[in-house]
């Protein structure tokens, strides 16, 4: 299918797409490089790079935009869903998302953006929610359920966008059995909150007997989530301290403000409640698709991983004390060492936050079945983070 790479009303390029594989075997025409998604753009830009080289990545892209491969219980989904592979999807709604405004115009059509995107038209998503969170799903019959965005959405966790009034929600669940990553997300917004952090505001939300999480779309049609992986990728790696520090360059130099104080509140936020998964696509900026302004860092999203969820031990407190630094996996004692200015942190306003946590896990006890040892161990761990930053800044105040 000859079709055009669209961002919102700009087209972006011409090019052959293959559905059977969802690949480019041909592009013909680059109309506007600039309003390309940010990593192509810069493929695009190098010296030496060919054209064959530009296309591969071009399909990569657009592949990548799918459900990953390794989403939790994929397989069940697929079947559900009655596909058999997650690139399917992408020709079902044009490829469209509710993290940016790329889509793919047949070539020739009068297909306007107006009448397809996501953020102004409803679509249906109560089967596809259903086949994605729940235990017990039928398979999907209604071809209008694959038309949502709900095809392009990255990230291991089962997860669905639905509509609530007017406003688009993601709807996400645990991991095989476990079940606290909604506990974390609602926990890292009430620190968030607390201490006066840009945040997504994650709240609990209960579906067929599971809890789940349910936070709002940030980006609205005139913005794109660009991931940090976008914007780094292809530059020279150095040790993660310094991968950090090109960062914040990148940032200033695009012209945001108080970039290092934003993303140091990121990783004051990931010390505290213990977050390994801070990688390269759990955080990025805001630009604007009309003017390609880069806006702001985006807002904190995807906490979850927290709290040491993946070594509890009913018996025994497994303690991993490591984060995630760019490309490396270091002790969150040497990444919190980034923060140069932890004075401005308000501890005081973290007063309660352990009673609060405790308080929200025992409301749920009757769902989630956890222990009281497994709530008190979280308190402890919560409480023991508290407590060292408390320190650090006391320390800085001497
Ligand atoms: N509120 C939101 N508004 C717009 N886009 C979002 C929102 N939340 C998440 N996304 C997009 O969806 C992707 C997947 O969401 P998220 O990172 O929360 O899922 P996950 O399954 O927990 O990911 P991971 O594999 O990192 O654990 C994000 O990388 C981001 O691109
Ligand atoms: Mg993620």
């Amino acid at each position: 299918m000859k079709c055009i790479l669209m961002n919102k009303y700009t087209e972006v390029l011409k090019a052959e797409y293959d559905s059977a594989t969802s690949a480019f075997t041909k592009v013909y025409e680059v109309m506007n490089i600039n309003y390309a998604p940010y990593i192509l753009k810069n493929i695009y830009n190098q010296e030496n790079i060919n054209d064959d080289a530009f296309r591969t990545n071009l399909s990569e892209w657009f592949k990548g935009r799918g459900i990953p491969s390794w989403r939790d219980r994929l397989d069940l989904l697929l079947y559900r869903l009655n596909i058999s592979a997650p690139y399917e999807l992408l020709d079902k709604a044009f490829g469209l998302s509710l993290s940016d405004q790329y889509w793919l115009k047949p070539d020739g059509s009068n297909i306007n953006y107006d009448d397809i995107n996501f953020f102004d038209n409803d679509f249906d998503y109560a089967e596809f929610m259903e086949a994605s969170l729940s235990v017990n799903s039928p398979k999907i019959y209604n071809e209008n359920s694959l038309k949502t965005p709900n095809n392009t959405t990255d990230g291991m966790l089962k997860k669905a966008w639905v509509i609530e009034g007017e406003t688009r929600y993601l709807i996400k669940g645990g991991y095989k059995n476990e079940t606290l990553q909604p506990f974390n997300e609602v926990l890292a917004s009430e620190i968030c909150k607390r201490l006066g952090f840009n945040y997504v505001d994650y709240s609990l939300y209960t579906y067929k007997d599971m809890v789940v999480s349910k936070c709002p779309c940030f980006i609205t049609k005139d913005t794109e989530l660009v991931p940090c992986h976008q914007i780094i990728s292809g530059r020279k790696r150095h040790n993660s301290s310094a991968d950090y520090e090109n960062y914040i360059k990148i940032l200033e130099e695009n012209g945001i403000e108080n970039a290092r104080e934003k993303l140091e509140n990121m990783y004051i936020l990931d010390f505290l409640i213990l977050n390994d998964d801070r990688h390269l696509n759990n955080f990025g900026i805001i630009r604007d698709v009309n003017s390609l302004k880069w806006l702001d860092v985006a807002p904190i999203f995807d906490s979850g991983q927290s709290l040491n969820i993946e070594y509890y031990d009913e018996e025994e407190m497994h303690i991993s004390g490591n984060g995630r630094l760019f490309y490396e996996v270091k002790p969150f004692d040497e990444i919190i060492k980034l923060v140069k200015n932890i004075k401005r942190i308000d501890i005081t306003k973290l007063d309660g936050l352990v009673e609060w946590f405790d308080n929200l896990l025992h409301q749920y006890q009757n769902i989630t079945n956890y222990s009281d040892a497994r709530i008190n161990k979280l308190c402890i761990l919560l409480n023991s983070q508290i407590n060292k930053l408390k320190d650090i800044i006391e320390k800085a105040n001497r």
